[in-house]
């Protein structure tokens, strides 16, 4: 009896450590980060390939509707599909991707030059250390990335797409309101293997970012347009 306590007791505990784990994302960097590494460049490639999808178009225009851009940051762009789609719709505009898994963007880069867009490269970079000066960029973009990072650094990551953006973000992200979605904590959907957080970024950004004068714009998707959690898009303009 003693015995099945103690294994009781062990297992509730597995089970606390991995909710920890589950709550601050720790579990979801580990997932993202060495993606391609582990399933190797067909991954990244996927991801290339989803130039093709009609989102890229969505986020593309979201980007080029705004007047006078001439440099965006994607914060999180794999092998960079919405890089390149940017870029090649506009070579005025010098476009910077990073992601944290290195084998993508060494991917995308490779792709990038083959497709001759020289206004846009990729770097290798944390969301919430950005390796670029204050007010670099006019935009941050995301597409389905800031869903990917747990409570511990969600705001350390806005508090950086702020530090590095003149005018404001784009974000593509699944965006929730109400009650049970006040603050960076957000919702969570548990995958197999990762977790995606859902939070109300208008609220986010105004109270928990303290930007509460910025200028939201929504941009639906049309459902058959849908991919995922990239449901629709946020325009943040400072
Ligand atoms: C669902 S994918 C979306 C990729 C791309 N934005 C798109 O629209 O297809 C999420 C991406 O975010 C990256 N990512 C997640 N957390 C990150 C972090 N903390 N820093 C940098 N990249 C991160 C992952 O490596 C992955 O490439």
């Amino acid at each position: 009896m003693l015995h099945l306590g103690i294994k009781t007791r062990l297992v509730r505990l597995a089970r606390q450590i991995k909710g920890r784990l589950v709550d601050t994302g720790l579990h979801s960097e580990n997932f993202w980060a060495n993606r391609t590494e582990i399933e190797g460049e067909q991954f990244a490639k996927g991801y290339w390939d989803s130039r093709k999808l009609p989102l890229r178009t969505y986020v593309a225009d979201a980007i080029l509707g705004i007047p006078g851009v001439h440099d965006v940051l994607e914060v999180g762009c794999s092998a960079g599909p919405n890089v390149a789609t940017i870029a090649s719709r506009s070579k005025d505009l010098r476009i910077v991707g990073i992601d944290f898994d290195k084998d993508a963007v060494a991917f995308g880069n490779r792709l990038l030059k083959e497709s001759h867009l020289e206004n846009a490269r990729l770097e290798h970079a944390t969301a919430d250390r950005l390796p670029f000066e204050n007010a670099s960029f006019d935009l941050v973009l995301t597409c389905a990335v800031l869903s990917c990072i747990g409570p511990q650094k969600i705001l350390g990551t806005l508090q950086e797409m702020k530090r590095v953006s003149r005018r404001g973000f784009v974000l593509f992200e699944p965006h929730r309101t109400g009650p049970d979605f006040l603050g960076a904590k957000g919702k969570t959907e548990h995958y197999p293997n990762t977790t995606y957080w859902l939070r109300d970024y208008q609220r986010l950004i105004t109270e928990e970012l303290k930007l509460p004068h910025v200028r939201f714009t929504e941009i639906q998707i049309p459902p058959e347009h849908r991919v995922g959690h990239s449901q629709s898009g946020l325009i943040v303009l400072f």
